[in-house]
């Protein structure tokens, strides 16, 4: 089965084309960057307006990379959310309506279901069950993932996402947007004991995360200090932010009994993450798994991948089930 997969959710574009049976084919992605950059964060309407201009040809690219046309298609994925609404109309648009020309099925995808079973996408892929670290931009969850649609969430984050600490952390130190990367490259000079930081939420006993108080430490610390110690302040607010992330999903995997972990999102990137989350889960047995750094961030890849694993488990509607129960006032309106 080969699925065509569009993501549009926030500021990347990106189209893939996944085979059941051969793995990923090709993958393609535009990246807004450096166009909301100039504005400190994602501007919308911007974003939607490029997200058009981008994905015909981002799509015409994958299909000519692995010379299939878009006859060869068996189905059409696309992100439904959670993301910005108009970006969102724009992947949605473009694939209901292939989808419709072609008489192919269309998938609306969870955005984080895409992001969570992107590890998958490897000729190694993590068995079912495993524990799921979910750390993007808007999100920091624990979830006990036991096959593909089955998620029981252990713990999330009370207030900002990880992602979101690094990038307001980075404003703070006059990094740009989105400040995660160059955070975490400016922490390698640093030393992180120089300024200690507390570790929120460390010993609650459960699986919940809170990052806002850190950032405020971060920046009661910069305006006592200045930049001087730009460095210093990153590489502290990064070991603070990993052990927290590190120590909670350890004990997520002890708690329920999971001997396979999965990183995924824009923050599994992050290198000091995956030095001490590896060295930490081999001591206790724990196998970890990563995407393909490039699957880390936003990408069409996963989308294409969770959406073929939702298409190819689709059954066709055959049932023939009548409703000796049906309250009128149910009936949507035509
Ligand atoms: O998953 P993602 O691309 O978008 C969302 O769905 O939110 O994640 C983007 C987030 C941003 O906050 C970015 O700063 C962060 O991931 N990020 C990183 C690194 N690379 C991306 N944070 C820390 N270290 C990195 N190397
Ligand atoms: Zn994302």
């Amino acid at each position: 089965m080969l699925v065509l997969g569009v993501e549009s959710s926030c500021d990347e574009t990106g189209v893939a084309l996944y085979d059941t049976a051969q793995g990923l084919l090709a993958h393609a992605l535009h990246s807004q960057i450096a166009m909301h950059n100039a504005y400190g964060g994602v501007v919308p309407e911007l974003a939607s307006r490029d997200h058009i201009r981008r994905v015909l040809p981002l799509t015409r690219q994958v299909l000519a990379e692995s010379g299939r046309t878009l006859r060869d298609l068996d189905g059409i994925a696309y992100t439904q959310g959670p993301g910005l609404a108009g970006a969102l109309l724009v992947g949605a648009g473009m694939a209901r309506a292939l989808a419709y020309v072609l008489g192919i099925p269309a998938v609306g995808v969870h955005h984080l279901e895409g992001h969570m079973l992107s590890p998958l996408i490897s000729d190694t892929p993590p068995a079912f069950p495993f524990v799921a670290l979910l750390v993007s931009g808007g999100h920091t969850q624990l979830m006990l993932v036991s096959g593909v649609g089955r998620y029981t969430l252990l713990g999330e984050t009370l207030d900002d996402a990880a992602g979101e600490a690094f990038d307001k952390t980075a404003q703070l130190l006059g990094l740009g947007y989105p400040g995660g990367p160059a955070l975490s490259r400016l922490a390698e000079g640093g030393d992180a004991g120089r300024f200690p930081l507390p570790r929120p939420m460390l010993g609650s006993g459960d699986f919940d995360f809170s990052f806002s108080g850190l950032k405020t430490a971060v920046l009661t610390l910069v305006r006592k200090q200045g930049l001087a110690h730009a460095a210093d302040i990153a590489a502290a607010f990064q070991a603070a932010a990993v052990e927290v992330l590190v120590s909670k999903s350890l004990a997520a995997c002890r708690h329920s009994g999971a001997t396979r972990l999965v990183v995924a999102g824009g923050v599994g990137a992050n290198a000091h993450l995956r030095t001490i989350l590896t060295r930490e889960a081999a001591a206790r047995r724990i196998e970890v798994f990563y995407p393909r750094l490039e699957f880390c961030t936003d990408n069409g890849a996963m989308i294409a991948y969770a959406g073929a694993q939702r298409l190819a488990h689709a059954r066709p509607d055959l049932s023939f089930a009548v409703r000796p129960r049906w309250e009128l006032a149910s009936l949507e309106a035509v």
